[in-house]
């Protein structure tokens, strides 16, 4: 039987720790990292990503690059791109915005990956991000419980995982 890819699964009660798993990606990253973020409107991709950029310490704000297609943020210790396909169904204009490439010497996130299957890079982290709770209260928008299942595809992501595994999974001694 083929070996499972490796997973790590997180429960997240409120979008401060979704960001904290976040922040670990983008404390840990290696330059050339690729994460893909999965998930409804609404999910939680950019709460993910305003974290990664906190690890980074960007100093510029992470919010939803959706009408601009992919956000550049510098001044971190690496540079991010963060781009959201949502808006977009040609997978030939995805092709164009050069994503394959987008993560040299730096970060890549996407959001929506799965309109531009086929053209992102085969070494990624794939988060995928599902709410727990239907029909949450207006006042506890903040903090409804989100089911995190990161899967690694490639080296790179898989060392970048079992730090990830390390740090919110810790095997017992
Ligand atoms: N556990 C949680 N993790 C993440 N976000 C949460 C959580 N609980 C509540 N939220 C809220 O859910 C919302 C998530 O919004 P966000 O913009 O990150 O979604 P998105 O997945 O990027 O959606 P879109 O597809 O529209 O870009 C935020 O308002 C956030 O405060
Ligand atoms: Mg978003």
């Amino acid at each position: 039987m083929p070996n499972a890819q490796p997973t790590l699964r997180l429960t997240c009660d409120d979008a401060e720790s979704t960001r904290e798993v976040g922040a670990a990606v983008g404390r840990f990253a290696p330059a050339g990292t690729v994460v893909l973020l999965q998930g409804d409107l609404g999910a939680g991709k950019t709460v993910f990503a305003q974290g990664v950029g906190r690890g980074l310490e960007a100093p510029t704000v992470v919010n939803s690059p959706t009408f601009v297609l992919v956000n550049e943020h510098l001044g971190g210790r690496l540079p991010l791109r963060h781009a959201d396909l949502y808006r977009l169904d040609d997978l030939d204009l995805i092709a164009e915005l050069g994503l394959d490439q987008a993560a040299i010497g730096g970060m890549l996130l996407v959001e929506w990956p799965e309109r531009g299957e086929g053209v992102l890079p085969a070494d990624h982290l794939h988060v995928q991000i599902v709410p727990l709770e239907e029909d949450v209260a207006e006042d506890a928008l903040d903090a409804s419980p989100r089911g995190l299942v990161l899967t690694a595809s490639g080296e790179q992501a898989e060392l970048l995982l079992s730090r990830l595994t390390e740090q919110f999974a810790p095997v017992p001694a």
